[in-house]
């Protein structure tokens, strides 16, 4: 896939799927914009993405749960990128496992600010500059658990419905200007969440049959027979940013080995 020449902004992108994204975008051509509260995992990835000089890819550090840090990154983003093509609002998290019961009104909240308002400030403040792109592009990272809500977490669930549906009304406002909004919702995929989960669960020693049993457990309940890895979910994206997706917009697409079964 070339996207030589596209501006891309991927939000969480210290690990996980974000990372993997802004790895395959800058491998396909394109600079990227990248944030995530860590400095370390931020400079990691300036350091495996290396290479081409000419790239002035960015490497931000911003806490996106802040309506204040999402404007701080776009500030950033805007005076040394200018123009913006593609908008991947990736960043996203459980934060607490726990059933109705259990989760406080600030739990909700914490919820709402990272999972769905940190995706509708950013388009907010993109918007402008995405309209002047010959190739615009919103792509919301958000999960199965939108449409299969779990009851571990039922906060979680519940604004990531609210992102995929909110990727359809946008879709609408946006298209006549040419800018395409999609969605994409991933399954279980191992990212920094699991791993921390699993370290939880575990010790040093016991770490990596810890998460040995998880993966196969968690791999027994999906039709391909496996959990995800991020660089599963980049192929979609890199297409959805691509020319070859122009007529696909306000459509939500799960990357999940089959495990949701949704036929429609
Ligand atoms: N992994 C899965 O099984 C799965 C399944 C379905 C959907 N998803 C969705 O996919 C997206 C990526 O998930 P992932 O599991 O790949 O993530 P991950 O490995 O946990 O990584 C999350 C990234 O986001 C950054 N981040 C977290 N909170 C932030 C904040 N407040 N401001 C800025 N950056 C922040 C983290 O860095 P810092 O901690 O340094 O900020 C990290 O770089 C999320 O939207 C998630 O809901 C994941």
């Amino acid at each position: 896939m070339n996207l030589q020449g596209r501006r891309v902004i991927i939000t969480g992108a210290g690990d996980g799927i974000g990372r993997a994204l802004a790895l395959a975008f800058a491998e396909a051509g394109a600079t990227v914009a990248v944030c995530a509260r860590s400095r370390e995992r931020l400079d990691s990835l300036s350091d495996e993405i290396a290479g081409d000089a000419t790239k002035k890819h960015l490497f931000i550090a911003a806490d996106l749960g802040k309506m204040e840090g999402v404007q701080a990154f776009h500030e950033t983003v805007t005076k040394q990128l200018g123009q913006v093509d593609v908008l991947i609002n990736n960043v996203g998290a459980i934060l607490k496992s726990a059933n109705f019961f259990e989760l406080t009104d600030q739990d909700w909240e914490d919820s709402f600010q990272i999972n769905l308002m940190s995706a509708v400030r950013l388009t907010r403040l993109c918007v402008p500059s995405l309209k002047q792109s010959a190739c615009a592009r919103i792509i919301n990272i958000s999960s199965i658990a939108a449409a299969s809500p779990r009851e571990n977490f039922p906060h979680y669930s519940a604004m990531k419905a609210g992102l995929s549906n909110f990727t359809v009304s946008l879709a609408q406002t946006l298209a006549a200007e040419k800018i395409l909004v999609n969605s994409i919702s991933p399954g279980p995929v191992w990212s920094k969440s699991w791993e921390d989960a699993a370290r939880e669960q575990s010790n040093a020693a016991s770490f990596a049959q810890t998460k040995k049993e998880i993966m196969a457990q968690t791999g027994k309940t999906i039709p391909l027979n496996r959990m995800g890895v991020p660089e599963d979910v980049t192929g979609l994206a890199l297409f959805l940013a691509s020319d070859q997706a122009a007529w696909i917009t306000a459509t939500n697409f799960n990357v999940d080995g089959g495990l949701a079964r949704n036929p429609f």
